[in-house]
C-alpha cells in the first residue's frame, strides 16, 4: 500500500490489500521462490539481457566520465528487487570485463537489494556470488521501494550517500514496478472514470506453488466513479492523468503511483543524477490504451503481475528534464526503458541503447529463442550451437534442446562435436546454480557421453552426484564406465542405480548382463562335464561340446575400444557377406559398437586371437525371455581355422548355461551351403518362413514339429521377420 501522503481514498486499487498480500508472498517465501522455481524469471535474468544492460551501463559511465573528467569515487549500480540473483551474476560477469577494458574507468560497486531478508541471506552465501563480494565489488541491502529512503550496505556497513560518494548512480528495476501499487482508470466518451476493485479482490490471489495455472488471468471486478481534475492533488500527476481523458479513445489503463514515487526516491538517493533501467510488461505508446479492458491480474505461482504504464513514467520524466530512451514500438513481451536524470549525455549511452536494446534486443532474443527451442526436435546441431552463441551461452537453451542434442550428438561429425563442446563448456561457466532439481553436471555429463567423451562424462556425473545422488546419474555413470571398458565398476553402478530406484529396469538388466558377459570366453573344451552344462539337452548337443575348444582364441566383450581393429577386419567382402552396415569410418563402427554395448539384451564378443588380436565378431541378441538370435563373422585372413565353429559352440554354451536360454536361432543366405551344413550338424533345423529370402535355422531344448516351429518363430519375430535387422550367420568351417 502507498505510504506517502497523497490525496488517497479508501477503495482505490493502490489502497487495496492486494499489494500487501503480494509483498507478504515475497517476504514469506523468500529464497524458496527461486530455488523452487515458483515465479517465472527467465526473460529478465538470462545472459542476453544482462549483457545488454551491462553494455548500456558501461556506456553511461563513459558518458559520465567525459562530462566529469577523472574521478575517484566509485559508481554505484543498484538493483531493486533482485530476486534470484541470476541477473546480477550474468551482469557482473560481463560488466567486470567491460570495465577492466575501459581506460581510466574508476571503480564501481554493484548493490543487490530486495525486501526479503531470506533472499538476501541466500545471496550472501551463494558460492557463485562470493568471488564478487571478495573482490569488493558486490554488496547487499534490504530495500523496500515503496517505503525506504536510505540504502544501508550490509557488507561494507556504509550508507549510500551521494554527497559523500559523488560517483554516478545507476538503478535497475526488472519486474519490480508492477509489484508496486497502481490505480486503474477507464476513458469512455471522453470522460475519465476511476475503477475501484470490489472489496474482496484479494481473495482471488493465487496460491504459492500452484504452477499449473501460470499466466492465467485473474479477472477483477470493479465499480466506477467519475474522476475529479485534481484526483491526486499533485499538479504533475493530475496533468498526466487528465491528459488521458483527451488522448485515450475508449479504453482502460493503470496509473503507476508506486513506481512514480519510487523514481522520486531514487532521485533523492542520487541528488537527481542517475540512470534508471526498467523492464516490465506494459505500454509506452498512449494509443495502446484504446480498447483495453479493465486490468486483470496475471497469476504466477503465489503472486501476480500487471502491466506498467511506461507512458506515464516517461511523461513525468520528461517533465523533470530527463531523457527517456525506448523503442519506437511497444515490444511484445518485455518493454525496456532507460531514464537518464540530471545529465546531458555525450552520446555513448544512446548508441549503446540503440545497439543492445532498441535494435535487436532482449525481447527479440526471447521471441526467437522460445520459438526455436519449442521446435527443437527439428533443429540441427549447427543451429543449436549458433543459438547458444547468440544467447551468450544460455543454459536454458541447452536444457530446452537437451533431448534433441542427445539424439543428434552421437552421429555428428567430430569437428561439429568439438565446436559444440566448446559452446557447452562456456554454458557451464554461465550456469547459475539455483534450482537443485536442475543439476547442470547431469545434463553436461549426458551430452559429453553422447559425444563419446566418457572420461569427461564420468567427471560430470561424479560432480552431479555430489550435489544430488540420483539413480539416473548412477545409471549414466555405469554407461560411461561400460564404454571405457571398466565392466566391474559399471556393473556396481547399474546395480546401485536399481537399488536407488527399482523402476530403472534397464539398469537391472544391464547389471545382469555385466555379471554374465565376461564369462563366455573361458575355455573348457572336450573335458567339460556333461552334467554341468545344458548344451547336452540340445539336439546334437554332444557335437557342439566336442567343438568348444580352440587354443588360439578367446571371446572378449566387444567394446568401443575394438572399433579400430573391427574396422580393419570388416573388409568390404565381409560387409557384403554379413549384411553389417556399410561402415565408412572407424567413428561409425565406434557408434555402432556403443549402441550394441549399451543394449542390455545384446551380448557381442570380439573373437580375439591370442597373438593377432581381433579376428571377427560373434553376437547374441536375446529375443523374448528364453530365445536368442546370433550371428558370426571371421575375417578373411583368419578363415578356415575353426575359429567361427569354436566361437559359435562357446556362444551356445554361454546362452544356455549363463543366460538360461532354451533356444537359439539364426538365418543364413540360401547359397551359404557350408554354414547350412554346419548348422545341421549342430542339430539346427531349417524353419520354413513364408516370404523370407533368408533361411532360418533353430535348435532348442524343446523339439518342435515343422509347423509349430514356423508359428513359434513368427511369434518370436513379432509376426514380421522383415522388420528385424537381419545379421546372418556365416560359418566358415566345414
Ligand atoms: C517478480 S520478482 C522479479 C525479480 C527479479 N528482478 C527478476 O527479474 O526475476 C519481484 C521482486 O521484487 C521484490 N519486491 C516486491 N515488492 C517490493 C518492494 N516493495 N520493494 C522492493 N522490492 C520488492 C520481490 O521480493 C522480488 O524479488
Amino acid at each position: 500500500m502507498i505510504e506517502q501522503a497523497l490525496q488517497t481514498e479508501p477503495g482505490r486499487l493502490s489502497q487495496s490489500s492486494l499489494w500487501e498480500r503480494q509483498q507478504d508472498f515475497f517476504l514469506r517465501e523468500g529464497a524458496g521462490i527461486w530455488t523452487r522455481n515458483l515465479v517465472p524469471r527467465y526473460i529478465t535474468t538470462n545472459p542476453f539481457i544482462a549483457r545488454a544492460y551491462a553494455e548500456v551501463v558501461a556506456a553511461y559511465l563513459e558518458d559520465c566520465g567525459e562530462a566529469e573528467g577523472s574521478r575517484e569515487a566509485p559508481a554505484y549500480i543498484v538493483e531493486l528487487g533482485a530476486g534470484s540473483g541470476e541477473f546480477a551474476f550474468h551482469f557482473l560477469r560481463h560488466f567486470t570485463r567491460l570495465h577492466s577494458e575501459s581506460p581510466g574507468g574508476s571503480g564501481f560497486r554493484y548493490v543487490m537489494t530486495d525486501i526479503s531478508q531470506s533472499t538476501i541471506g541466500y545471496w550472501r552465501t551463494h558460492k557463485q556470488l562470493r568471488p564478487f563480494v571478495e573482490a569488493g565489488i558486490l554488496d547487499f541491502a534490504e530495500f523496500n521501494a515503496c517505503r525506504d529512503r536510505e540504502l544501508r550496505l550490509l557488507v561494507s556497513g556504509h550508507i549510500l550517500d551521494p554527497a559523500v560518494s559523488g560517483g554516478p548512480q545507476v538503478f535497475i528495476a526488472n519486474y519490480v514496478f508492477d509489484s508496486l501499487p497502481q490505480d486503474a482508470f477507464e476513458v469512455r466518451d471522453g470522460k475519465l472514470y476511476e475503477c475501484l476493485p470490489e472489496a474482496d479482490a484479494d481473495a482471488l490471489l493465487p496460491v504459492a506453488g500452484d504452477r499449473a495455472r501460470h499466466n492465467e488471468p485473474i479477472v477483477l471486478t470493479y465499480h466506477e466513479r467519475q474522476c475529479s481534475p485534481n484526483f491526486y492533488g499533485r499538479d504533475d500527476w493530475d496533468r498526466i492523468l487528465c491528459s488521458y481523458g483527451a488522448s485515450v479513445r475508449d479504453g482502460a489503463f493503470l496509473f503507476p503511483v508506486g513506481a512514480m514515487q519510487c523514481v522520486e526516491t531514487l532521485g533523492e538517493l542520487s541528488r537527481g543524477q542517475f540512470m534508471l533501467l526498467v523492464a516490465d510488461k506494459g505500454f509506452h505508446n498512449v494509443e495502446a490504451f484504446a480498447g483495453q479492458r479493465r486490468p486483470s491480474l496475471i497469476r504466477h505461482g503465489g503472486c501476480f503481475s500487471l502491466d506498467v504504464n511506461f507512458h506515464a513514467l516517461g511523461e513525468q520524466a520528461r517533465h523533470q528534464g530527463a531523457r527517456v530512451l525506448h523503442r519506437s514500438h511497444d515490444a511484445s513481451h518485455l518493454k525496456i526503458l532507460a531514464f537518464v536524470y540530471g545529465r546531458d549525455l555525450a552520446g555513448c549511452t544512446e548508441k549503446a541503447f540503440e545497439r543492445h536494446v532498441a535494435g535487436f534486443g532482449p525481447d527479440d532474443f526471447y521471441n526467437m529463442m522460445s520459438d526455436a527451442t519449442r521446435n527443437a526436435r527439428n533443429m540441427s546441431l549447427e543451429a543449436i550451437t549458433s543459438l547458444l552463441r547468440l544467447s551468450h551461452f544460455d543454459p536454458v537453451i541447452l536444457v530446452n534442446c537437451y533431448e534433441r542434442l542427445v539424439e543428434i550428438l552421437p552421429a555428428a561429425h567430430e569437428s561439429t562435436q568439438r565446436y559444440f563442446y566448446e559452446a557447452m563448456r562456456a554454458v557451464e561457466e554461465h550456469w547459475f546454480h539455483l534450482d537443485p532439481e536442475q543439476n547442470p553436471d547431469f545434463y553436461l555429463g549426458t551430452l559429453a557421453g553422447a559425444m563419446g567423451m566418457d572420461q569427461e562424462a564420468v567427471a560430470y556425473y561424479r560432480r552431479a552426484q555430489a550435489v544430488c545422488d540420483s539413480a539416473g546419474a548412477e545409471h549414466n555413470l555405469g554407461l560411461s564406465y561400460l564404454m571405457l571398458g571398466d565392466l566391474k565398476t559399471a556393473q556396481r553402478c547399474f546395480a546401485r542405480a536399481y537399488e536407488l530406484d527399482e523402476h530403472l529396469k534397464e539398469a537391472n538388466l544391464l547389471s545382469e548382463k555385466l555379471e554374465a558377459w565376461p564369462h563366455a570366453g573361458a575355455v573348457s573344451g572336450p573335458g567339460v562335464e556333461i552334467g554341468e552344462t545344458r548344451v547336452s539337452q540340445l539336439e546334437n548337443g554332444l557335437v557342439v561340446l566336442e567343438h568348444l575348444d580352440h587354443p588360439d582364441i578367446v571371446l572378449k566383450p566387444l567394446l568401443p575400444c575394438h572399433a579400430e581393429a573391427f574396422y580393419q577386419q570388416a573388409t568390404p567382402e565381409i560387409l557384403g557377406l554379413t549384411r553389417l552396415p556399410a561402415f565408412q569410418s572407424v567413428e561409425e563402427v565406434r557408434q555402432w559398437i556403443r549402441a550394441l554395448t549399451s543394449d542390455a539384451r545384446n551380448y557381442s564378443f570380439a573373437i580375439t586371437h591370442r597373438v593377432h588380436g581381433v579376428a571377427g565378431v560373434i553376437s547374441l541378441l536375446r529375443v523374448g525371455d528364453k530365445a536368442g538370435r546370433f550371428f558370426c563373422w571371421v575375417s578373411g585372413s583368419f578363415m578356415g581355422r575353426g575359429y567361427a565353429t569354436a566361437s559359435t559352440c562357446r556362444l551356445l554354451r554361454f546362452a544356455l548355461d549363463q543366460l538360461s536360454l532354451d533356444e537359439l536361432f539364426t538365418s543364413v543366405l540360401p547359397h551359404n551351403e557350408r554354414s547350412a551344413r554346419l548348422l545341421l550338424r549342430f542339430g539346427f533345423h531349417r524353419v520354413q518362413m513364408p516370404g523370407e529370402e533368408l533361411h532360418y535355422y533353430r535348435n532348442g531344448i524343446e523339439h518342435l514339429s515343422d509347423e509349430s516351429a514356423t508359428r513359434h518363430m513368427l511369434r518370436l519375430l513379432g509376426g514380421n521377420a522383415k522388420n528385424i535387422v537381419v545379421k546372418h550367420m556365416r560359418l566358415e568351417e566345414a
